[in-house]
């Protein structure tokens, strides 16, 4: 393992299994209606690309990317959207999926933000939640993982835009992030 890394927390067959269960009551949910998926760029592209092809409704998608405003945006509560939607999701059942929820802040945002073009559904999957370092009150519909408060890269999730190409899920030393 690379030496920035202390353990693994997550191997690729325990995300493997959970990613179908999770689509299992998505598809459990919505029987068979669209879904439109709405991946939040770039920590969710793995889990997005497993997730879709486990699902077996007809899905269409997007993505999003979005960037806080730094520390200012864990009290302002304000994302920027540097990609919007292509399309339309009035009346679709629209399901945001995302890496992980950390504060929060960026999921309450894009919800209220996605919530005013009148989806039929909306609703949240996750892959990770780190409910200890919640600051606004969002919960995820489905829910991989909960994990304690410790940073974690891999299967899409970056250190400084390493690690994403991990198939497994790692916690990082502290002493790799104490120097950044
Ligand atoms: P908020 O605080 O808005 O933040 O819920 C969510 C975003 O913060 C990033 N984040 C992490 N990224 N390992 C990462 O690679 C982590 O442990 C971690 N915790 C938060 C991530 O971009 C997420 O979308
Ligand atoms: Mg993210």
């Amino acid at each position: 393992m690379n030496k920035d890394l202390k353990k693994i927390l997550l191997t690729e067959e325990e995300i493997k299994k959970r990613v179908c269960e999770l689509a299992q009551d998505i598809m459990n949910d919505f029987k068979d209606e669209e879904l439109f998926f709405i991946g939040v760029l770039k920590g969710s592209v793995v889990f997005v690309a497993d997730l879709m092809r486990c699902v077996k409704n007809d899905v269409t998608m997007d993505f999003m990317a979005v960037s806080s405003y730094g520390l200012s945006s864990q009290t302002s509560g304000v994302v920027r959207i540097l990609k919007d939607l292509d399309f339309d999701i009035e009346g679709k059942n629209v399901i945001i999926v995302e890496d992980i929820i950390d504060t929060g802040t960026t999921l309450k945002y894009l919800y209220e933000y996605l919530k005013k073009r009148n989806p039929k559904v909306l609703k949240i999957c996750c892959l990770l939640d780190k409910p200890e370092r919640r600051k606004v009150d969002i919960k995820a519909d489905y829910i991989g993982f909960t994990i304690p408060d410790e940073f974690v890269v891999g299967y899409g999730l970056d250190f400084a835009e390493r690690f994403r190409n991990l198939p497994y899920i790692a916690v990082v030393k502290e002493e790799a992030y104490a120097n950044k």
